[in-house]
């Protein structure tokens, strides 16, 4: 099958029993038919070092796997991050792939690509801060996004059943409802 859309989903844990990484498995079937929507791994991605872009440090080459993820994102028609919240921010994981997606300044991989934020808490506030510093972090590279509703899922180990579904039809309908009005974005912005 030639999928119309490609979907990178990043998931900002890294552990085997990531409620994150459940939910972000659950939008995939969200998507519409003709969508790949896939797990874009960020796990192997090296630190963050400034080093690797600059062509005076001949000594420290840019990494494969910064390549291949920029290269994999710039492939993609629309990003979706899906995360939870460590000490009142993004975990350390996904703000090392926002870095690396940001350089360098003249071929950004995040630059006009559309992107949806699914972030989730075992508490109340459903990540709400890291989401916003998330949205402050991709500030600077134009990614157009539905503005409303912003989705915030409290009490998530809740939401997922023992089989890794999220089973609660209110929760599915928000999901979907939020999935459709991002990709009516990513219809309204094709890659260049
Ligand atoms: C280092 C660390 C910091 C955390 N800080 C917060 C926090 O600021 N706010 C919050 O709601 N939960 C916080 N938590 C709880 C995690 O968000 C919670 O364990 C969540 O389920 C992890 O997501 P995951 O299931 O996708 O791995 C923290 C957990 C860790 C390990």
């Amino acid at each position: 099958m030639t999928f119309h859309k490609k979907i990178s989903i990043l998931v900002g844990s890294l552990r085997a029993g990531s409620h994150a990484r459940q939910i972000a498995i659950n939008t995939i079937g969200l998507f519409p038919a003709n969508y790949h929507a896939e797990i874009l791994e960020i796990r192997d991605l090296p630190l963050y070092d400034f080093d690797y872009d600059d062509p005076a440090a001949s000594n420290k080459p840019t990494p494969v796997e910064y390549t291949r993820f920029r290269e994999s994102i710039k492939d993609s028609d629309g990003v979706l991050f899906v995360t939870p919240e460590n000490n009142r921010t993004i975990p350390a994981c996904l703000k090392n792939a926002v870095d690396v997606g940001s350089k360098p300044n003249g071929d950004v991989a995040w630059k006009n690509k559309p992107v949806a934020i699914i972030s989730h808490s075992a508490g109340r506030m459903g990540g709400y801060s890291s989401q916003k510093n998330l949205r402050l972090a991709l500030s600077y590279f134009d990614m157009p996004t539905p503005d409303q509703p912003e989705v915030f899922l409290s009490q998530s180990p809740s939401l997922i059943n023992a089989d890794g579904i999220i089973s609660q039809v209110s929760t599915i309908n928000f999901l979907q409802d939020y999935i459709t009005r991002f990709t009516q974005i990513v219809e309204g912005h094709p890659r260049k």
